[in-house]
This record gives C-alpha cells, structure tokens and sequence, in this order.
C-alpha cells in the first residue's frame, strides 16, 4: 500500500487503489491528512500536522490563504473598516507573533498579510491545492475517508483521494442567516445581507435600516450613522455595549486578567455592570432597549462608536422588524419606518454539505454538530473540525491547540492503540459539553466559549491522551 507523506497533487493514474463506492477511481494517499480550507484554523492544521511528521494535502476554493480575512475573495464577511476586536496579544498565534510595531486592534489588511508570512515562513503553500472545493467526504473502511474534489465553480473532472485522517478548516462565517419576514419579497426598497457588505460607500445618502446588533450590525449601524441619510437600527433585545478599552487597556486584555485571577463570573459581571454605570451610563437614556441578560451571556459587542452615535441621534434604535410593506417597514411598536435600504448583519450559519450531517452528530439535521472540544467527533477518531467556535478572545490559539490535540492524537493511534481507545471512550462521553458560562439561546451562541475554559479543557485533554 502506498505510504506517501510526500506533498504533491494526488494523481489516480499512479495511486489507483480500487475503485470507489461507485466505481470511480480513488487515488490512495496513504497515509497523509487531508485538511479543508486555508483559512487561520486550516493554516495552523497544517503548519502542526507536518510539524508532527504527517503528509497533508490542503484544498482550498479560492485562490490564497487567509479565509476570512482575504476580503478579495467574494465570499470574504469583512468590510474595508474590520480591525480585529480581540487585540493582538490574544489573536495572534502562540509560535508566529504579530509586529510589535502593529495596534492593538490590526487592520483586515494586516491580517491577511500576516497570514501570508505565517504560510511562508512555515512553508505551508507548497501543500494547499488553491481553486479546489472539497464536494464530497466519505468515510470507508478502516476509519480512512475518500475526499472528493473539484475546481472551484464546477469546471473540469471530480477525483477522489483516499485519506487516513480528514481536518474540516471550512468556517463558519460565510453562509448568511437570513430571517424570513412577512411581505420581504414584496418589499420595493433594496435589501442586502451584511456578507454583501464591503464599503460604507454603499450606504451613502440613503435611508438606512440595519437589523441586528452582533459586531457587525454595530459596524455598520456605526458607519451609516456617518454616511447615510438616515440610519434606524433594530434589534431583538437590548444589548451590552461595551467599549474596545478599559482601564487603558484592550478589554479583552482586562478580562483575561481576571479569569486568571479566578475573579468568579457573578463579581466580574457586577464589575463590568458597574464599569459601564460609570462610562456609558444607564442605556435607557438613549432610547436603547433594557438588555434581557446580564453581561457575558450574549456574545461580547466591542464598540465605543455605537453608543456616541445615538447620543448624537445619528442613529435611531428601533425593535424588531413585525413586516415588510412594498414601500415602508412595519416594527413589532406598530412604528411604520421607510429604509430605501435594509442590512440584514443577522449572522451566520455553519455549512458542512460535503459530508453527511449525522457523521458530525447533527442527528436532527439544524446544522449544529455534536462534538468534544468543539473539534474531536464520536465514533470517527480520524476526522476533526477545527475553528468551530465563538471565544471572548482571538481564536487563531484555540485552532492552533486543536490542531496540536488532533496531530498527537493521530500519532497516539499509530504508537499507543490501547490508549487512543481509551480516549475515544472520553471523546464520546464529552461531545456536547460547553465552555462558556449561560448564553442566551440563540444559533449565534452554538459555538460560544471561554477562552480560558476552553484553553484548559484542551491542556486536560492533551495530558490525558499523553498519560500512561
Ligand atoms: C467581520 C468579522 C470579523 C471578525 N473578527 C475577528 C476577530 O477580531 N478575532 C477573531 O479571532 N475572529 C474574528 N472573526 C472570526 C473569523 O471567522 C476568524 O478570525 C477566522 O477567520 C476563522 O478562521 P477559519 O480558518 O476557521 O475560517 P475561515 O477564515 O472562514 O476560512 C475557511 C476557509 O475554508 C475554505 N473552504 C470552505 N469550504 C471549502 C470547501 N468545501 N473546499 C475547500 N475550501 C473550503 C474557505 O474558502 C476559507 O478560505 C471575525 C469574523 C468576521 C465575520
Ligand atoms: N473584528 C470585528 O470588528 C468584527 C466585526 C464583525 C463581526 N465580528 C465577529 O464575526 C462573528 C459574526 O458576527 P455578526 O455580527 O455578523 O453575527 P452575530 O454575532 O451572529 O449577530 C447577529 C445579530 O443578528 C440578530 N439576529 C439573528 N437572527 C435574527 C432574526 N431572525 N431576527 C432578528 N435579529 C436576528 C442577533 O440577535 P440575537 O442576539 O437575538 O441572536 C444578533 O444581534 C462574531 O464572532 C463577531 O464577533 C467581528
């Protein structure tokens, strides 16, 4: 049986194991790993799984590096004003520091380039296969997997390589979720979703609606109180808004010093309620909605500008939107509003449509998958998702250690049978656990974590893979 950890293209002229399910040749990789998706968390899968002696074969549909954060690419979520809003300390990955000389909030464009000198530094192109979409994995005998691939947009032939182990580095911040309301097709004006977003141009000198108030509904609200005409935000519940520094400091800066100082979620909620107090003030002053929850049970808005902006009514808080007129939008306080345009910043949904939703644990088929640590998946101890997950801070550490869990893992089932058996056993029993305190419930949250929670769970993890 072929062994190739060598990078180079599968080809099913030379490695034609058998013939698949059916009947179409497969191309044996051996034991080499396939990785989905260049972006942060498919980078890091790749720069630790050769690092730990495997073979990989990256795919990738567009065509660089960076996901996300290559706003080139058009199914890229950020606009041209995205900085970060966890700073950088708490972003950047453990092994491959961001400059010195960078802010604390680096610009899209500083992402992407540290990106491409992370892929360069580390040598990683040579392994990805850019303008190629994963269509189709397939779990075959001996927990191995029959990847399947095309040129991105359809052109030209599918293959399918067979693969010992499978890391799914998609994201799951490119889908829109989109609501459906009363009277939308109807509706006259124009209506966007935030992934059609990119330059605050497009708001200028309209009537504006924006409908959500995740960071980017913030974002935008932010931006079309400076560009447009008029600019109305409706939300669903009130929310916290907290400024980006605290105490002169990145604020997730100040609340990773008191989880490492163990400060208890209730005195850190009253102390982050207080400090708000003193700052912002009582937000109901503003026309802004009595949030329902206490702070950290929805996911943390970053933004100093939203709150300023309503102070000086450049933006109008609304409730949630009850129908849609041909000519006007109806609110649930009987409030009729006239937008020319509406931005749906409602978030996004994860997609896996290349592999069967059961083999994720998604049993009633919503889209959630059920697994350990975000990553590690039941019964399938050759396939991991990586990136999966919502933290109070930067998640390009946590993709990196998730990385590094599954590469010892892999080793561990080469080295040690008996062990990787065992934990297979612990794999099953944790899937669905989480890492966060209570959020509300809401898809948004489905991956919510606490970084350090989560960091530890991961460090538990690795010690008890590692123990004798
Ligand atoms: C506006 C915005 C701002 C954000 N700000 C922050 C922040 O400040 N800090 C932070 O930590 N996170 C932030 N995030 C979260 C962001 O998702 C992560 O920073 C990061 O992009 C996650 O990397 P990833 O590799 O998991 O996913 P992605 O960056 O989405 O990369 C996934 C890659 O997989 C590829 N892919 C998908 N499907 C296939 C397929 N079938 N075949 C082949 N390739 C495929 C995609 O083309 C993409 O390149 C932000 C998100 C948004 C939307
Ligand atoms: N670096 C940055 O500056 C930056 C900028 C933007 C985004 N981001 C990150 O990108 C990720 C996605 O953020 P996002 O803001 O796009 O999405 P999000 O966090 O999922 O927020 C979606 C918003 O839309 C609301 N919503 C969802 N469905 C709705 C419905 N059916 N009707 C009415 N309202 C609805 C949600 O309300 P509920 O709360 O009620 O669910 C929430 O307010 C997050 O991790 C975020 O932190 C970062």
């Amino acid at each position: 049986m072929p062994t190739s950890t060598e990078p180079g293209r599968p080809d099913p002229q030379t490695n034609t194991l058998s013939p698949g399910h059916d009947g179409r040749p497969v191309s044996d990789r051996g034991d080499t790993v396939c990785v989905i998706g260049a972006g942060a968390s498919g980078l890091t899968a790749v720069k630790n799984l050769t690092e730990h002696g495997f073979g990989v074969d990256c795919y990738e549909r567009e065509t660089g590096v960076g996901g996300a954060w290559n706003w080139r690419h058009d199914r890229s979520p950020v606009y041209a004003s995205t900085h970060l809003i966890s700073s950088r300390p708490f972003t950047q990955f453990p092994d491959f520091p961001m400059p010195d000389h960078w802010p604390d909030y680096p610009h899209h464009r500083q992402l992407l380039s540290y990106f491409e000198r992370y892929a360069d530094h580390f040598d990683l192109r040579r392994h990805i296969w850019f303008g190629t979409e994963v269509v189709r994995v397939e779990p075959v005998d001996d927990d191995r997997w029959d990847v399947t691939t095309r040129s991105t947009g359809g052109y030209g032939p599918e293959r399918t390589s067979r693969y010992a182990a499978v890391v799914v580095a998609n994201g799951h911040n490119w889908s829109p979720k989109l609501p459906r309301y009363e009277g939308l097709e109807q509706f006259r004006g124009e209506v966007m979703h935030a992934s059609s977003y990119k330059d605050s141009a497009q708001l200028r000198g309209k009537r504006v609606l924006v409908v959500g108030a995740g960071n980017t509904g913030c974002d935008i609200a932010v931006e079309a109180a400076q560009q447009a005409s008029r600019c109305w935000h409706s939300t669903r519940r009130g929310y916290w808004y907290a400024p980006k520094y605290v105490f002169g400091r990145p604020a997730d800066q100040v609340n990773d010093l008191l989880l490492a100082l163990r400060v208890p979620l209730r005195v850190r909620q009253w102390l982050y309620h207080r400090t708000l107090r003193l700052t912002v003030g009582d937000l109901t002053r503003f026309g802004l909605p009595k949030p329902d929850h206490r702070v950290y049970e929805t996911h943390l808005i970053a933004n100093s500008l939203l709150v300023y902006h309503v102070g000086h009514g450049a933006i109008t808080p609304v409730p949630d939107i009850e129908r849609l007129h041909p000519h006007s939008v109806e609110l649930t306080d009987g409030r009729q509003i006239d937008p020319e345009l509406v931005v749906f910043a409602t978030g996004y949904l994860p997609r896996f449509e290349f592999l069967d939703g059961k083999i994720l644990g998604d049993d009633e088929g919503v889209g959630r998958p059920r697994l350990w640590l975000n990553a590690l998946v039941p019964d399938h101890p050759t396939l991991a998702v990586t990136g999966l997950l919502q933290p109070d801070s930067g998640i390009f550490p946590l993709a990196h250690w998730q990385a590094v869990l599954f590469a010892r893992l892999l080793q561990t089932r080469a080295s040690a049978p008996q062990r990787a058996a065992a934990f297979a056993a612990r794999v099953r029993a944790g899937a669905g656990e989480r890492y966060s305190g209570q959020v509300k419930d809401s898809t948004r949250h489905w991956f919510e974590v606490g970084h350090a929670d989560y960091l530890r769970a991961l460090e538990r993890a690795l010690r008890e893979l590692e123990s004798k």
